[in-house]
């Protein structure tokens, strides 16, 4: 076999899909599996998307579209920025590409050349560290246990802007803990920022998943200095129940913006016209769908909470956004289920798969190996079982 580039030996697949594989697996072979692994929103858009997408259909033009996205699909996200108090943004500023995670990998190959150093609060998604493996950045992970709530603080922040890195990554709500960066905890890291030098990555995918009323906190709301040198992601994936769809939006300063349409025009060319309208449908139609779901995912929020708080020894920061629950399970490392030692996060998840059919992630896919990922998007009557089956595990733990 021919040598493929080098950069494809740091490539590596995402750790949360190969829990999500071994539970399907297990799925087809007839075990009755209660799945807390993926962080799919597990519900439908409002029929307005559908319409919307058959109406595209039946007009379909047969071309090529806009390197940058449509006209109508930048106006809808400029209008979904505003909505969430960002003003100020124009045409030129934003783009779209093949879900975030596409416009995350170009935003980060706009910015980081090898060797860049990458800021990164821990725990954290876990594609933030693997891109920028394949780039040859360098990630300095920031690490924010659950004795801090899983935040990085402003002297933390102060401290690892010194070595005057490339770039912060800053995730709120985060996807793995459900924590959420009030507005004055927003402002008092983009104090520190101001004082920096450094680009500012702000995915805000989640941003229309909070509860408790906490609002939508943004860096650049702020501090409206930071605007030119941040990039903040948004995604139809989360919040309108769309993640197969492929949408994912940037909106940057123009030079910024401009860079990654220039990327898209030497790969994707644009997104196809069905799935652009659908996301425009998505943008400017009615949000009950979304805002009923947010409710929905309080509530589950707090079932899952309760059942944990019952479970002697789990540490778990009470999370307000996204949809995931990150507790620290470590109580159970050096025990014993149905004979099988449980050493690590890894040991726990599949002795909870295999004994309990229940999927979870292990939280060192995203850097604290002493959590678990629960993602509770499953059917709301399946939860009250899943949480049980997890009481039950730690309960005959020897
Ligand atoms: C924090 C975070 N950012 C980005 C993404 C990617 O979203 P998309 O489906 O738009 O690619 C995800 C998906 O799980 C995520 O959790």
């Amino acid at each position: 076999m021919l040598k493929l580039a080098e950069r494809m030996g740091r490539a590596k697949a995402s750790a949360i899909m190969v829990v999500a594989e071994k539970a399907r697996k297990l799925k087809a072979e007839g075990r009755d599996i209660i799945s807390f692994s993926i962080g799919v929103p597990n519900f439908l858009p409002g029929e307005h998307v559908y319409a919307a997408a058959r109406e595209s259909l039946a007009k379909d033009s047969g071309s090529y579209g806009s390197n940058r996205g449509s006209e109508a699909l930048l106006d809808a996200f400029l209008k979904h920025l505003r909505d969430g108090g960002l003003e100020g943004y124009e045409r030129a500023n934003v783009v779209a590409g093949v879900g975030a995670k596409h416009v995350l990998f170009n935003v980060m190959y706009a910015l980081l050349d090898e060797g860049d150093e990458l800021l990164i609060p821990t725990p954290y998604w876990t594609s933030y560290a693997d891109i920028a493996d394949i780039l040859g950045a360098r990630s300095t992970l920031l690490y924010c246990g659950p004795e801090q709530n899983y935040k990085l603080t402003p002297q933390q922040l102060r401290d690892a802007l010194k070595s005057k890195p490339k770039a912060l990554l800053f995730n709120n709500p985060s996807n793995p803990t459900g924590m959420v960066y009030d507005h004055a905890e927003v402002r008092a890291l983009a104090d520190v920022l101001v004082e920096s030098e450094t680009w500012i990555i702000s995915d805000d995918i989640y941003n229309r998943m909070i509860f408790d009323g906490l609002g939508y906190a943004h860096l650049v709301k702020a501090r409206p200095e930071l605007r030119d040198r941040c990039i903040l992601l948004d995604s139809i994936s989360k919040t309108y129940g769309m993640p197969g769809w492929r949408v994912g939006m940037a909106a940057a300063p123009a030079a910024v913006a401009q860079a990654l349409v220039n990327l898209n025009s030497n790969h994707i060319t644009n997104l196809p016209e069905v799935v652009t309208a659908a996301a425009v449908a998505a943008f400017n139609g009615p949000q009950d769908v979304p805002e009923q779901k947010n409710r929905e995912f309080q509530h589950k929020r707090d079932q899952v909470m309760a059942a944990l708080a019952q479970i002697p020894g789990v540490r778990c920061p009470k999370p307000a956004g996204a949809f995931y629950v990150f507790p620290d399970v470590s109580c159970a490392f050096g025990k014993s289920h149905a004979g099988k030692r449980i050493g690590n996060d890894v040991d726990f998840c599949n002795a909870l798969l295999e004994a309990k059919g229940v999927a979870c992630v292990p939280g060192s896919a995203f850097g604290e190996p002493r959590a678990i990922r629960i993602s509770y998007t499953c059917p709301t009557a399946q939860l009250p079982d899943g949480l049980k089956r997890i009481q039950d595990f730690f309960g005959e733990l020897a």
